[in-house]
């Protein structure tokens, strides 16, 4: 089907119909991506939560799938994970595919539900719910492999801790440790968590907040540290706060399991609970930010999550620069020192990046990118600390998002813009800039 919506992205996943929040259920097997999200299939704002699907295998083009998990007696489909069971260690069949969600109904609890076909149907596990607790704000599960001990270990939030848990079959929860007391930002709920072994002892925690981001409302926290399989043990000072993406536009992110050669692939959901339900497009609401791979870097004896766009994305554009900009294209930067970059079209509307060398600072003005009145919350400028030089920005412009990164991985900025007419100019202050399109 051609897209002729104004405002639907080009290469970024959306609903076809209804409203999505929170990816969920990542996983990476034969070759195929599967993506699961918070999916409202009657409607345009948060309601009815069901798990819908999509798939792709070059995490750019995605294939509706239909619902996979849909509401029952326990409550409604709230967000999770799900893991390749390769080793068959829930007894469900070498390959299973087991997802991990919470059922939100008078309590929030964890419920399982599992697949023998790639993730293309799911039977919801006779004994669920598999995990409870007297807190009302326990949600999202995540469930990883640690090979080290031979078992899996699930993270869930709740309310602002983070509960660990382990299970050697997958069914069977033991608690293990909790973590989150005085450290990072408690300025919201904690939601979403991710658990990452970025190898030579590094760990990072994910950990979603809502609200209390750098420029209001939901943004991704993550802690550096050590885990031993019972245990994390964040290696920071507890007041230190570390922001995965320094956007307003970029939450509930969670990586893939499975993914190939231990990589650590992640999607964000691209829109802030401030103002997703007011966002002005009409038969769907809101898009997933591009595939990211994340790292490990430190930076003056500090640990950092590093960002790059994944290189499936990468090689979906042209390898030759191209004149001029299209409403869905990359822009690379080589920058030489301070730069003002700047996105416009024939309305006078404007996104305008600065990159300040000496203070080693980057920031997004789009207060003037368009429709904003919509949100009174919409309308920023936000700025990222660079821990050093950027030589290369990557931008990636979309129909209605923009971001940037520096290629280096220390730096991510995701924001969505709703221009009345594509920006079709671009000036570079202090840099040169390459155009590429879109291959297809
Ligand atoms: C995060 C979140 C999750 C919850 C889901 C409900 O955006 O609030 O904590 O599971 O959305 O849709």
């Amino acid at each position: 089907m051609k897209n002729r919506e104004k405002f639907r992205p080009v290469y970024h996943h959306t609903p076809a119909y209804g409203w999505m929040n929170d990816p969920n259920g990542l996983f990476y097997k034969d070759g195929v991506w599967n993506l699961y999200y918070q999916h409202n299939p009657y409607g345009s704002t948060w309601e009815n939560m069901t798990w819908g699907h999509a798939t792709s295998t070059d995490l750019c083009h995605w294939k509706f799938e239909g619902e996979a998990i849909e509401p029952d007696a326990l409550g409604t489909i709230f967000s999770g994970s799900a893991v390749v069971d390769k080793d068959n260690t829930a007894g469900f069949g070498p390959g299973a595919v087991v997802a991990y969600y919470t059922s939100a109904g008078k309590a929030q609890t964890q419920s399982m539900a599992v697949s023998t076909d790639n993730g293309m149907t799911f039977t919801k596990y006779a004994d669920n719910p598999v995990l409870t607790s007297d807190i009302p704000d326990f949600r999202d599960p995540h469930v990883i492999w640690y090979p080290q001990g031979q078992k899996w270990i699930l993270i869930v939030s709740e309310k602002q801790h983070m509960k660990l848990f382990s299970s050697k079959n997958l069914k069977d929860w033991t608690f293990e440790s909790d973590f989150g007391e005085g450290y990072g930002s408690h300025a919201g709920v904690w939601e979403c968590p991710d658990l990452l072994d970025m190898g030579g002892g590094h760990w990072i925690l994910v950990c979603n907040i809502n609200p209390g981001g750098p420029f209001g409302g939901s943004a991704t926290q993550y802690f550096t540290g050590s885990f031993d399989g019972h245990k994390f043990i964040c290696d920071s000072d507890p007041s230190v706060t570390k922001w995965m993406d320094w956007g307003k536009d970029h939450y509930a992110t969670v990586t893939f399991n499975n993914a190939p050669n231990g990589r650590h692939v992640a999607l964000p959901w691209m829109s802030n609970w401030q103002y997703a339900a007011q966002v002005p497009t009409k038969q769907y609401r809101s898009a997933n930010g591009i595939a990211r791979d994340l790292g490990y870097f430190e930076y003056k004896g500090t640990g950092y999550c590093s960002v790059k766009p994944s290189q499936e994305i990468l090689d979906a554009f042209s390898k030759k620069p191209q004149a001029s900009l299209t409403p869905a294209c990359r822009v690379d930067v080589q920058l030489r020192g301070n730069s003002v970059i700047t996105l416009s079209n024939g309305k006078g509307e404007s996104v305008t990046m600065t990159y300040n060398a000496k203070e080693e600072k980057f920031s997004m003005d789009r207060t003037k990118s368009g429709m904003t009145d919509f949100s009174t919350d919409f309308p920023a400028l936000t700025t990222a600390p660079t821990y050093g030089k950027i030589k290369t920005l990557q931008i990636f412009i979309d129909k209605s998002s923009i971001e940037a990164f520096d290629a280096n991985g220390k730096m991510a900025m995701t924001n969505i813009v709703f221009p009345s007419e594509p920006y079709t100019k671009l000036t570079v202050k202090g840099g040169k800039a390459k155009i590429y399109n879109l291959k297809r």
